[in-house]
């Protein structure tokens, strides 16, 4: 299974991916990272792991859907099968889903659905929870809602700043994805409703 790994950042995730890959622990390749801003350090992780590293950025179109067609049409050009999210702070419109239908995976830095959008693990301090943590979910066509593939739970401590909370949700982030893609580019995911359920492959 091709993968296409959309980030915007650092790409800790994607670097999560590409060390499982390696290590013989992936049910599929890394086969095209695409940011949206040309200054993201997950470029230079794919390049270095041998991966085609390409910038779209979305402000080199007037619309959504024109920029999201683009993405798909970068993706489909390498046959990319499976689309990770991973730090990619855009919302995908229906344009993108529909190329891809339950094989968009985003991960989110806390057991959703609280603290979605920005900032989540500032979301998390701010309203004093002692616990968070990370998700792992399809897409769907609303912001942070799509069925939930694999969570779990991150501990908030009264020292914690937001750095030393994300640190510590970005651990469990890398952990949650490397098996979450292997569900799904196993076959082994069923989508009933909001509810995700995993059968043999
Ligand atoms: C991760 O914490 C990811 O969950 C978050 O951005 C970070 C990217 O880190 N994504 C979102 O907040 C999406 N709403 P990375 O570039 O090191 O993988």
């Amino acid at each position: 299974v091709r993968i296409g790994v959309l980030i915007s950042g650092s790409g800790t995730n994607l670097q999560a991916l590409l060390d499982a890959e390696r290590e013989g622990a992936l049910a599929a390749s890394v086969s095209l990272v695409i940011s949206n801003k040309p200054d993201a350090g997950g470029l230079a992780r794919a390049r270095a792991s041998g991966v085609e590293a390409l910038v779209l950025s979305h402000r080199d179109y007037a619309s959504r859907e024109g920029y999201d067609a683009a993405l798909v049409a970068a993706l489909r050009a390498r046959e990319v099968e499976l689309v990770v999210l991973a730090g990619f702070m855009r919302i995908v419109t229906p344009v993108f889903l529909d190329a891809f239908p339950h094989r968009v995976l985003n991960v989110h830095p806390s057991l959703l659905p609280a603290f979605a959008g920005i900032d989540a693990q500032a979301q998390a301090i701010a309203a004093g929870v002692r616990v968070s943590g990370a998700t792992v979910h399809l897409v769907d066509a609303g912001m942070d809602t799509g069925p939930i593939l694999a969570q779990t739970p991150v501990p908030v401590f009264d020292h914690d700043t937001i750095a030393s909370l994300q640190a510590r949700i970005l651990r469990e982030e890398h952990r949650l994805l490397v098996g979450a893609v292997n569900a799904v580019a196993t076959e082994r995911v069923r989508v009933v409703g909001r509810r995700v359920t995993f059968v043999e492959p």
